[in-house]
């Protein structure tokens, strides 16, 4: 089972408080942890968080900053966590196009929980689906010049081609887009779309996207069984 989740709602958070978008992205960090425990109580193997995209450069840059030392400074000291709660850490994205501090952060976490297997929680990072299916393309003509390219080599040049496509992509505070999230994979994702703000999340809405997705009949274009 892989859950992708699109967090929303980290600025409206902190506005309905009175608080700098900062605060909302702390608090976002924090429901990222819950709903990292929440999936692993819950037996999901799989969550990729849609942390920053290649569209998020956009903003004014005081926020970008802020959140490139998340990573950069929050993320080292939260490695002792994860480990201590058997979450490995992978990261999908153009991990290159990071400031130096950050990219460097990411990939000691990743390589420090390794060897963890109780949950994996997939970090995208300059993420973007179109950017990374070109990424991809590109990665088999460099290794196949003059090669016609196929469905599967495409996939087998994705970021993580080992991880499954997500059952189901849950996107907070009520937005119905997947601004450019997971564009390959969410092929036959069930779609979810959660009124409550990112950072209010937690195990419980976990539970709505599996109880959600239990509903659902996947028929992966052919007929039901
Ligand atoms: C969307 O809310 C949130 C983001 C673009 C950033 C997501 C980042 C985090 C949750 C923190 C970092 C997490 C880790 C694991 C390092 P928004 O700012 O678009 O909210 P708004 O639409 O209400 O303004």
């Amino acid at each position: 089972m892989h859950l992708g989740l699109i967090m929303d709602g980290n600025g409206r958070w902190a506005k309905k408080r009175g608080l700098p978008r900062a605060a909302g992205h702390i608090e976002g960090m924090k429901a990222c942890k819950r709903v990292i425990l929440g999936a692993r109580n819950l037996c999901v193997y799989f969550v990729s968080f849609y942390v920053f995209s290649t569209e998020n450069w956009k903003r004014p840059a005081q926020e970008v900053s802020y959140l490139m030392s998340l990573l950069a400074k929050k993320l080292p000291g939260e490695t002792d966590w994860y480990k201590e709660n058997n979450v490995r850490i992978r990261v999908r994205g153009n991990v290159d196009g990071l400031p130096e501090e950050a990219r460097n952060a990411v990939k000691n976490t990743v390589e420090a929980t390794s060897g963890c297997n109780g949950i994996t929680a997939v970090l995208c990072v300059n993420y973007g689906g179109q950017d990374e299916i070109s990424r991809a393309v590109n990665r088999f003509i460099e290794k196949n010049p003059g090669k016609k390219i196929t469905v599967a080599d495409i996939e087998a040049n994705l970021d993580c081609p080992d991880i499954p496509a997500p059952d189901m992509i849950a996107r907070s505070a009520g937005e119905l887009r997947l601004s450019n999230f997971m564009l390959w994979d969410s092929a036959y994702a069930e779609l979810l779309s959660i009124d409550k703000l990112w950072p209010d999340w937690d195990q419980e809405e976990v539970q709505t996207c599996l109880d959600a997705l239990a509903g659902r009949t996947r028929k992966f274009g052919g007929l039901a069984q």
